[in-house]
């Protein structure tokens, strides 16, 4: 068996992370999450108020700063210097404000290069919106997942039903539009797909589905 890299790129609130985390666990590999880490970074930029578009601050900040992903039973946790941050980063005011921090060269350049680290080895699955057509370049299998911003939207309110959290729809459809927008629209990096990746659609598709078929293409590489 070969410890291949899977990357799983995508718009928010496909379900990559969920996916991720199943087929990570089935095949025995390490769970990445990228977009955890432009998280950390804007948590803590408004910690220190850093202003978001100022790059040289932003990078001397993530220089002297310790991100942790940690592996645990339901999934991952996130370390800031330290500081378990795992919840506080999903906050809706972190989230809107990611995509600026995320946009830029310097922050990109430092975080992608801690990613390629983490990967060398393989037995990973990676997600995020640059890893196959940036971070793993020759990963084994790439897959592009996304579903409409209806279904995407939907299901972003159940999971906040779930942690009871109340939550209104057109504005759940909104703010995911917007940061896809941003997310695609940027100079760096853009979220796109790669051209080697597969196209996944999941609207219709259920969480087990989706990471039944990324296993059976994933064994196939291995
Ligand atoms: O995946 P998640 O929704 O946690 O990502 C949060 C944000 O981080 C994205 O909207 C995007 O701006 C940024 N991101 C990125 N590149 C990645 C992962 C995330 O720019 N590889």
């Amino acid at each position: 068996k070969k410890n291949i890299q899977i990357a799983i790129d995508g718009p928010a609130g496909a379900g990559k992370s969920t996916v991720a985390k199943i087929v990570a666990e089935k095949l025995g590999f390490t769970y990445i999450d990228t977009g955890a880490m432009y998280r950390a970074t804007t948590y803590k930029a408004l910690k220190e108020n850093i202003k978001l578009d100022d790059e040289k601050k932003l990078e001397e900040m993530l220089l002297r700063t310790n991100i942790d992903l940690k592996p645990s039973p339901n999934g991952q946790l996130v370390f800031v210097d330290g500081e378990d941050v795992t919840e506080k980063i999903r906050s809706n005011e972190i989230t809107a404000n990611v995509p600026q921090v995320a946009a830029l060269g310097k922050v990109r350049e430092i975080l992608v290069a801690k990613q390629k680290e983490l990967a060398k080895d393989g037995a990973v699955v990676m997600d995020g919106r640059d890893i196959g057509t940036h971070v793993l370049k020759d990963a084994e299998l790439k897959i592009f997942m996304s579903a409409s911003v209806e279904e995407r939207a939907r299901r972003r309110q159940l999971d906040n039903e779930k942690r009871g959290i109340p939550s209104d729809f057109e504005k759940l459809k909104a703010e995911i539009a917007l940061r896809d927008q941003k997310d695609m629209e940027r100079e760096i990096s853009p979220l796109v797909q790669a051209n080697d990746a597969i196209y996944l659609d999941t609207t219709d598709l259920t969480i087990d589905e989706v990471a039944e078929k990324i296993l059976s293409m994933a064994k196939e590489k291995m």
